[in-house]
Order: structure tokens, then C-alpha cells, then sequence
């Protein structure tokens, strides 16, 4: 991260500054060196005074409640949408721009949803509500995938299976799978503990990921099912999803299976994944023949491995996805979204 004195540099927020997300939001900042004027680290009241340092500065923690707004340009969202709604629109009536990480506004017409690689050019213009929205964990891999394959071959349907990691519910999910993981190879009759996991997600594998919906499917099932045809600008696409919580620590991992219109070749499958940016295929010729959350190599891309073509229907394959859910599924598109936005000067000094 690049403090300066230029007054055309942002001055920043990351509210949610002490969380999974957040942590990941400043790594990824110093990593890329954004250039800003001013950085406030944000969190709930429990974490004010607490020094969190930043290109070898200390930051102050401050309370979401006392801070001010108006001191900022650009603000990142990441501490649940029940703060995101309530917080985001006074943070907007104050001037600054919001990339929200939270389910809070993915949906609001006047808001894009936004995965640079793939709908940049929703962000011609600044957005009508002043933020801009980034997708579910599980959404952003899945159609830096499935928009190259439409564009290509056209999408009949796509069935996806997830693989979610215990970072997906933050720094105290991998505490919990951690402690119970622990204590279950210690007693297995041990009681484990089940508050960000219910049941208990130690040497388990649990269908079920946010809550339950009038559908029969739960809410990350139905994000993914809308927020893809919202990205991809398909309000039919026929998308279905099952969720499921898997003992990982970081890294969510898909089964993707896509029926195109027309028979898909395997070689130019392969050739139109590696074509696109920051998506590695391993194929079977490599060494490392299919990633896993362990080992799937560059943390900013998105692994595909097993692409398989159905020798029973040449239309239909299947793929496995591995991609840092931290990264590329939040903070990682978050920061994109930011250089892309600062590079068309909607902030203070530009067309905001
Ligand atoms: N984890 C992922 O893979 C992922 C991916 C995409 C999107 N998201 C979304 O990003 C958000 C954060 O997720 P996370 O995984 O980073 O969670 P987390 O590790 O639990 O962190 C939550 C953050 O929010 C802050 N916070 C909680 N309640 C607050 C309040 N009332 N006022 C101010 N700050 C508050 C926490 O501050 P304290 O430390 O002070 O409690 C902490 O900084 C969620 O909406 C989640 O759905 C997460």
C-alpha cells in the first residue's frame, strides 16, 4: 500500500477491517500497492483501540459508530449485511463510493454487480447508488467459467456442486473447525462445538450453507442461481446449485457440469479456459493434474482441473473449480473493482 500526499489519491475505509475479509482486504492492498491519502481501519466497538499495522504503520481500530464518513472517498464493506444495511446508505449520503462485499445490495437494480473480469463494463458509469456491489464466494468462479463457454458454445444448463471451506464464515468459522477437529481427535465421543457450523463441521461434510428458503434451496444456493444471471445479464440461464460445507480451511472447490447447445470440443475447452485472465487449467498432462484447496497453486486464480466431455452426450462436460475464497471470491475482486474505478476517476476530484 502506497500512502501519498496527492490530493487526487483516495482517502480509504475498510470497515470490517479486523475480520477474514478485512485482513485479506489490507494484505491484498499493500500487496498491490494502491496509492491512497488516507487509511481508516473500522470494526464493531469490540475491536476499538486495537493497533493493526499497515506497511509498517499502526492503525487505530475504530468503532463503526463513531466514525465519520465524510472523511473518506471510498469505503470497503465487510462485516455482514445486517451492517452493510443499516451503514452503507449514510456512508453514501456522505460522499463516499461503497464496494460492499455483504448479500445487502448484490440485487438492487441500481447497483452492478460487479466481477471485473467478466462485467467491467458495468462500471462505464459511476453507479446510480454510489456502491457497487461484490458477488457470493461461489459466484465469481463459477462465471469467469460459464461466460466464456455461453459466449462460445451457448449455456443449456449448468449443475453445481460446492465444496465450501470454513473461512467462507469467517476468522471464528476456522476457529471452530480448528478447535472441534482437535478436541474430536482427542475424544471422538467429545461434544464439538456448533456456532458458526450446525452440526458441527469437524470430519463432516454438511449440505446446507445459510438459511433455508421457501424454494426448499438455501440462500447461497439462490445467490448463486441470481446473482449469475445478473453478472452474465441472462435472466433465464438455468443455473441450479447445492451447497455444501466441506472440513477446508480456505479455498472453496465446485463440481460444475454444463450442457451447451452444440457439441463442445475438449482441446479448444481447454485452449478457452487458459485464454482467459487469471484461470489456470491443469490438465492431465501436467504434473499437477487437478488443484485442490491445499495445493492449487497461484492464490488470485482460478484453478480448473478434471475437464471431462461426456462420451454419452457431446454437449455436456465437466469441470472442478478450486479458487481462494478470501481472495478471489471477496477481497481480491473487491480491489479490482477499486483500480478499475480509480482508473476512470469516479472518486472525489473525478466525476463523483
Ligand atoms: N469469508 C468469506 O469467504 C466471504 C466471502 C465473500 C463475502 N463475505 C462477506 O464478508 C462479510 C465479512 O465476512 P468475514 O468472513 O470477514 O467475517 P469475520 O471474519 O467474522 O469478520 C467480520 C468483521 O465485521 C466486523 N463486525 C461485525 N459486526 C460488526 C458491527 N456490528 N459493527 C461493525 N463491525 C462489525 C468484525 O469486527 P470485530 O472484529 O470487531 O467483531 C470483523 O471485522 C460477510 O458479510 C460475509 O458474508 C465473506
Amino acid at each position: 500500500m502506497t500512502l501519498v500526499t496527492d490530493p487526487a489519491a483516495p482517502r480509504i475505509a475498510i470497515v470490517g477491517a479486523t475480520g477474514a475479509v478485512g485482513s485479506t482486504l489490507i494484505e491484498l492492498l499493500e500487496e498491490r500497492a494502491l496509492r491512497h491519502r488516507e487509511l481508516h481501519l473500522v470494526a464493531s466497538s469490540r475491536s476499538a483501540g486495537r493497533l493493526i499495522p499497515v506497511g509498517g504503520r499502526p492503525y487505530e481500530v475504530q468503532a463503526l459508530e463513531d466514525f465519520d464518513f465524510g472523511l473518506v472517498d471510498l469505503a470497503f464493506f465487510s462485516a455482514g449485511t445486517g451492517v452493510s444495511a443499516e451503514w452503507v446508505p449514510g456512508a453514501v449520503a456522505k460522499g463516499a463510493l461503497v464496494i460492499d462485499n455483504t448479500n445487502a445490495f448484490r440485487m438492487d437494480p441500481g447497483t452492478p454487480l460487479v466481477v471485473p473480469q467478466v462485467n467491467f463494463r458495468t462500471l462505464d458509469e459511476p453507479p446510480e447508488s454510489g456502491i457497487i456491489a461484490n458477488p457470493n464466494c461461489s459466484t465469481i468462479p463459477l462465471v469467469r467459467v460459464l461466460q466464456p463457454v455461453e459466449r462460445r458454445w451457448g449455456v443449456r444448463q449448468a449443475v453445481v456442486s460446492t465444496y465450501q471451506a470454513a473461512s467462507g464464515q469467517g476468522h471464528h468459522g476456522v476457529e471452530e473447525l480448528l478447535e472441534g477437529s482437535e478436541l474430536a481427535l482427542r475424544d471422538p465421543d467429545a461434544e464439538l462445538p456448533a456456532e458458526r457450523f450446525r452440526p458441527p463441521l469437524a470430519f463432516n461434510v454438511v449440505p446446507f450453507i445459510d438459511v433455508l428458503q421457501d424454494s426448499g434451496f438455501t440462500l447461497e444456493e439462490e445467490k448463486m442461481v441470481r446473482e449469475s444471471r445478473k453478472i452474465l445479464d441472462l435472466a433465464h440461464l438455468d443455473v441450479t446449485t447445492t451447497c455444501v460445507r466441506v472440513p477446508v480451511v480456505n479455498c472453496h472447490s465446485a463440481a460444475v457440469w454444463i450442457e451447451a447447445d452444440a457439441p463442445v470440443d475438449r482441446d479448444e475447452l481447454i485452449a478457452l479456459l487458459s485464454a482467459q485472465p487469471e484461470v489456470t487449467v491443469h490438465d492431465a498432462e501436467n504434473r499437477a493434474a487437478f488443484p485442490t484447496p491445499l495445493e492449487a497453486g497461484h492464490p488470485d486464480h482460478v484453478h480448473v482441473g478434471r475437464v471431462r466431455v461426456s462420451p454419452h452426450n457431446p454437449r455436456g462436460f465437466w469441470l472442478w473449480l478450486v479458487s481462494d475464497n478470501l481472495r478471489v471470491g471477496a477481497a481480491l475482486n473487491a480491489v479490482q473493482i477499486a483500480e478499475y474505478v480509480l482508473g476512470r476517476g469516479f472518486l472525489a476530484g473525478g466525476t463523483r
